[in-house]
């Protein structure tokens, strides 16, 4: 098989799909990969790499594209991608599947997309899971993103000039990103609560040594919101979260939020009037930009200062700011992935299996995913 890796177009986007350590491992299962020349520059693997790795190097999109079998990306092609890719050809990428107007497009074309966002949270799907990977370093650089807008230390000092006290940290939202922002916050000395919907989350919070903010639930509540998402809650819940992040968000020095519910906009937990009682200095990092954030004042791709002082980070692409390790982890778990299709004696897509059918959008013509029945 051929498998092609372009450098992506989005200007936001760092990352490459496949790094020298995978090329080279897809080298020796006997397949070939051509990559666009520069696709790995941002990510600090240069063309060199990847012609040491067994890749060959080409400039041009269009060629790259022009006869390979299999394509490896980052973000969902756009639509002069989408044409540039072989008739039948097989695309696996993050491809924004609930919003994604360029489906139609792909069935007609006969791709065999794979949409990564979708693979189920299985034990087996672990080592392939993008979302994980990729969120677990958002959650560590939001920390460090906080650190750079924040006007004080971290922990608590005590020096000669007088004692600091430790930053106050409130993490919303405790999946992969929210775990690892607690971690991170807890190392750098700040005092850290976080909050989830999902009650289940209390003991994993507890666990990095951090405080759970807990919503009073009824049973019936708690059975209801303890998937493995979180799902849309009732307004009179609602009511009483809001009430309690407003009380521990008044006090908090930074907030990290990073609550998202699947093909839905992200939820606001962050009013204005919440903001406006900060006080001034705070820090608000909102991992949720790209959904359309979970501050009242985020804008995506921008940081804005409140009128009391506050900064509301709307930074997109966090992970891309770890370029080398995002790329190097969003590879392996391509990779790992690409091994459910690709053997030795060649390439098959297997809809029997659950995680190659759940992730498959366009296969054959039609369009598997995002179509009412
Ligand atoms: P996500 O990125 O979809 O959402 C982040 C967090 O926001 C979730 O914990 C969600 O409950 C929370 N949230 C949603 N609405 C909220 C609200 N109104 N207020 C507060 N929080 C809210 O979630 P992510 O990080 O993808 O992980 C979800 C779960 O999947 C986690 O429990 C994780 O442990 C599990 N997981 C399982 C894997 C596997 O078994 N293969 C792999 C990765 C994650």
């Amino acid at each position: 098989m051929l498998i092609a890796i372009v450098a992506e177009r989005t200007a936001s986007e760092t990352r490459v799909a496949a790094t020298p350590e995978t090329v080279r491992k897809i080298v020796a299962l006997g397949h070939q990969v051509v990559v666009e020349e520069g696709a790995g520059r941002k990510a600090a693997f240069s063309d060199n790499d990847y012609l040491d790795a067994g890749a060959t190097v080409l400039a041009g999109r269009a060629a790259v594209l022009a006869s390979a079998d299999i394509v490896l990306k980052v973000r969902a092609p756009d639509v002069h991608e989408v044409e540039e890719i072989r008739t039948g050809a097989t695309l696996i990428s993050l491809l924004n599947p609930y919003a994604n107007p360029l489906l139609p497009r792909m069935a007609d074309k006969k791709l065999s997309a794979f949409a990564m966002e979708l693979l189920p949270r299985t034990t087996r799907a672990q080592s392939m899971d993008v979302l994980s990977s990729q969120n677990n370093i958002a959650g560590y650089r939001a920390v460090l993103l906080a650190t750079q807008y924040y006007p004080r230390f971290m922990p608590m000092l005590m020096t000669a000039a007088g004692t600091v006290k430790p930053a106050r940290m409130l993490i919303l939202g405790v999946g992969v990103a929210g775990l690892q922002a607690i971690a991170t916050g807890k190392r750098l000395g700040a005092v850290v609560e976080a909050f989830d919907v999902r009650p289940s989350t209390k003991e994993q919070v507890e666990s990095l040594g951090a405080k759970f903010v807990e919503v009073p639930m009824s049973d019936e509540e708690k059975a209801a919101s303890d998937g493995v998402y979180a799902r849309e809650m009732s307004e009179d819940y609602r009511r009483r979260q809001n009430e309690l992040v407003d009380k521990h968000a008044r006090q908090a020095d930074i907030i990290i939020t990073t609550a998202l519910i699947p093909g839905k906009p992200a939820p606001r937990l962050l009013s204005e009037e919440t903001i406006a009682a900060m006080r001034a200095g705070s820090v608000i990092i909102d991992l949720a930009a790209e959904n359309g954030g979970n501050a009242a004042l985020t804008r995506p791709g921008e940081v804005v200062v409140s009128d009391n002082g506050v900064s509301v980070v709307g930074l997109v692409n966090v992970p891309g700011l770890l370029a080398a390790d995002a790329s190097s982890l969003y590879a392996r778990n391509l990779l790992t992935f690409l091994q459910l299709m690709l053997g030795k004696d060649g390439f098959t897509i297997n809809l029997d299996d659950d995680l190659l059918a759940a992730t498959l959008v366009t296969h054959d013509g039609v369009q598997r995913f995002g179509v009412s029945a």
